[in-house]
């Protein structure tokens, strides 16, 4: 495995602006060194293959040797919080039931009726038991055989024979992950330093208030590569330009499934360098476009009156707002936050297909699977949210899946967020089809602004060269 903490860390060439650095120590309170310190790595500079994307035999191999192999985030706690309590977990060929215990535990069953193999259930609820709709066999909620009507015609089979079988399910920030096969690290090794790092924004301290669901005519990577980059939103986002800081975003590989990249709002564009007309202007812009600033979501919503002080910045501003309008609207201390954890984009993501945005605000969970081949995906946004201190933790929201002809901003709860994606989603058919018709079959990408996409290739070869 490659030494992630090696020093030796070669520069790739990067936007002649301000860098993220920079921008930083302009702010009144430095984030966590973690975020300010340099970790992009150069991970080489060769073209990906085409075929990755849409050959049949490509996702075969990523079904057989990669998805059983993988942590997968496959319900967070506030979707099954009682016992009984179940979700169904569908993905790359195989479906899970995982069912809340009565000790609080989840445990995660092969969800197919072990007669002659009708899915056991297709929604998520609560249940006593899980009963077969074809025949009527009938499952305990530990995944125990309960009964079988005509027992007595099944003689060859012991109980024992006809107990669910399992997958691994393991914890964390919140998030339960399945793993089909029992052998292969921790969830703390495989997410490593996500836990480390996510100390200080607690994803367990908050519950889904907005989920949306929708079926994607193109690769699951595809995707989610369209969402591992800022460097589309200059022509893709336009809107976003006067106070995003694009190009100076940074990049970083963390680990071998984690990489980074931390977006600075509140800053413009060096697209548009030139043509800042003020940081008050900044400010407004932010405001008025930005998908994700507490305002958003505060009923409220008296945060839309934001004046930049003589001598202060657009962020220091924003981040003087959003200490307010958190510690408001969630309880607790913001005072010693920094501008960073409070505006900017802090887009991780765990390989193969879970993006956790970091950070204080509602925060953006991204994924991504095959649905159900190589040519369509289910994408799904969630925001989640601080449970306000002293406050009871309330139940998440169900999946609002949107229908075929639907869009992305058919989903009000995403409020300004809807339309981003919508965006982003122009380009996800058309990528697809384009790398099927391609003539070199080549994808190439910037060293630096795409590394996370070489990232994701370079592990998910290293899966499926086992
Ligand atoms: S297929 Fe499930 S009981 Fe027959
Ligand atoms: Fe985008």
């Amino acid at each position: 495995m490659a030494d992630f903490d090696s020093q030796d860390r070669p520069q790739a060439a990067r936007c002649p602006g301000p860098g993220w650095e920079t921008i930083l120590a302009a702010d009144d309170i430095a984030p966590p060194e973690f975020m300010a310190e340099d970790r992009y790595r150069y991970l080489g500079s060769d073209a990906i293959d085409a075929r990755r994307y849409y050959d049949p035999a490509f996702f075969r191999a990523e079904i057989d040797k990669m998805w059983p192999n993988v942590w997968q985030f496959a319900a967070r706690d506030e979707d099954m919080p009682e016992p009984g309590d179940y979700v169904t977990y569908d993905n790359a060929g195989r479906s899970f039931l995982l069912v809340r215990q009565d000790d609080g535990s989840v445990r995660a069953f092969h969800n197919v009726c072990l007669h002659r193999g009708r899915k056991l259930k297709t929604d998520s609820g609560s249940a006593e038991q899980f009963v077969c709709p074809f025949h009527g066999f009938a499952w305990n909620t530990d995944g125990a055989l309960r009964t079988i009507p005509c027992r007595w015609d099944f003689g060859h089979l012991s109980d024992a024979q006809l107990h669910l079988p399992e997958a691994s399910v393991a914890h964390w920030g919140g998030y339960i992950f399945v793993r089909e096969n029992p052998e292969g690290p921790t969830i703390e090794e495989f997410l490593a330093p996500l836990p480390e790092f996510f100390k200080r924004w607690r994803h367990e301290d908050c519950v889904t208030v907005a989920w949306v669901g929708k079926v994607v005519k193109a690769n699951w990577k595809i995707t989610m590569e369209a969402f591992m980059e800022s460097y589309h939103a200059y022509v893709t986002h336009p809107q976003l330009l006067p106070f995003t800081g694009d190009a100076n975003a940074a990049y970083h590989v963390l680990g071998e499934h984690v990489n980074v990249n931390y977006t600075p709002f509140g800053t413009i564009s060096p697209h548009l360098d030139g043509h800042a007309l003020s940081e008050q202007w900044i400010v407004d812009e932010f405001v008025k476009y930005n998908g994700r600033s507490a305002d958003n979501y505060d009923p409220e919503k008296d945060d839309y009156n934001i004046t930049v002080p003589a001598g202060l910045t657009a962020r220091q501003a924003l981040g003087a707002a959003m200490r307010q309008t958190s510690a408001r609207t969630f309880g607790g201390d913001y005072s010693q936050v920094s501008e960073s954890e409070l505006l900017d984009a802090l887009v991780y993501n765990v390989f193969p297909n879970f993006a956790p945005w970091g950070g204080f605000m509602p925060n953006i969970v991204y994924r991504w699977r095959p649905w159900p081949d190589q040519d369509h995906c289910l994408m799904e946004v969630r925001v989640i949210a601080r449970v306000p201190e002293g406050q009871p933790r309330p139940a998440g929201v169900p999946m609002h899946l949107l229908g075929e002809d639907q869009t992305w901003e058919d989903a009000p709860e995403l409020g300004i967020l809807g339309g981003v994606v919508e965006q982003d989603m122009t380009n996800m058919e058309l990528t697809h089809e384009g790398l099927k018709c391609s003539k070199n079959q080549r994808v190439e990408l910037g060293d630096y602004q795409e590394v996370r996409l070489r990232h994701f290739h370079q592990t998910l070869d290293h899966y499926l060269e086992q």
